[in-house]
């Protein structure tokens, strides 16, 4: 993950996060011109299902009201995703992290348009986003959550190195109930030994060099 600098005159909310770069995407603060794209995509019941906070049908009002309100601050972001190699407006999804009070924990949250699911896209923009919170803040520990009926998004916890945790029930606007859902951690110190494991030669490759 590489963190981009910010260029002079970004509007308040963009300028509290930071661009991140990852091999192939694009990961900034969602701005008023996204709104078309983010109303297109996120208008699909297969995502707000799976989801708390989407309404379905998704509107384009939906979308501004969404772009609008976010609040972006070092303790809770919510990135836009781009494909670097499919033009400018490519938006494939969305993702971030945050608290929402009285909860201790901050949770990650993230969908992917249809059209770009299964391109490894959701984990790629996930590890990126992981990498910015136990390196950029002081969070110790996020939590996840998957819908028992969503393997993908579970697998998706599990790539990231997340660890089951419980189980729950998440309210979920578009279905106005609530949902069995599997709980996850992520600790900093997971991902801290996890990373350094990733720097150190296979063993194979160390005794070949012998
Ligand atoms: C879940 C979601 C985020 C996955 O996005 P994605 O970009 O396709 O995810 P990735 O390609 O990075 O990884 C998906 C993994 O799940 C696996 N998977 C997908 N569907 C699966 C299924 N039905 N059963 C088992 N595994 C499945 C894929 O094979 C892949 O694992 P692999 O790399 O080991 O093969 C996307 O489908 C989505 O946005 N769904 C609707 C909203 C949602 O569920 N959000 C998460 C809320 S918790």
């Amino acid at each position: 993950m590489t963190i981009v600098e910010q260029p002079l005159g970004v509007q308040l909310a963009e300028s509290c996060i930071p661009v991140l770069e990852t091999e192939r995407l694009v990961l900034r603060a969602p701005r008023i011109e996204d709104i078309p794209a983010v109303a297109a995509l996120a208008n699909n019941h297969k995502i707000a299902e799976m989801t708390a906070n989407l309404p379905y049908p998704y509107r384009l009002s939906d979308a501004r009201a969404f772009v609008e309100t976010l609040a972006q601050t070092p303790d809770a972001a919510t990135f836009a995703l781009f494909l670097k190699n499919e033009g400018e407006q490519a938006l494939v999804g969305m993702c971030g992290f945050g608290r929402r009070p009285p909860e201790p924990v901050h949770e990650i949250g993230y969908w992917i348009g249809e059209p770009f699911w299964g391109r490894g896209i959701a984990t790629e923009a996930m590890r990126a986003v992981i990498d910015y919170v136990f390196s950029e803040t002081d969070i110790d520990l996020l939590a996840g959550a998957a819908r028992v009926v969503n393997p993908g998004s579970r697998r998706v916890l599990e790539k990231c190195a997340f660890q089951w945790s419980g189980v729950g029930l998440c309210r979920v606007r578009a279905l106005s109930a609530s949902v069995p859902v599997d709980r996850f951690q992520l600790e900093r110190r997971t991902w801290a030994s996890l990373r350094a494991w990733g720097s150190t030669a296979m063993p194979m490759q160390r005794a070949r060099a012998h």
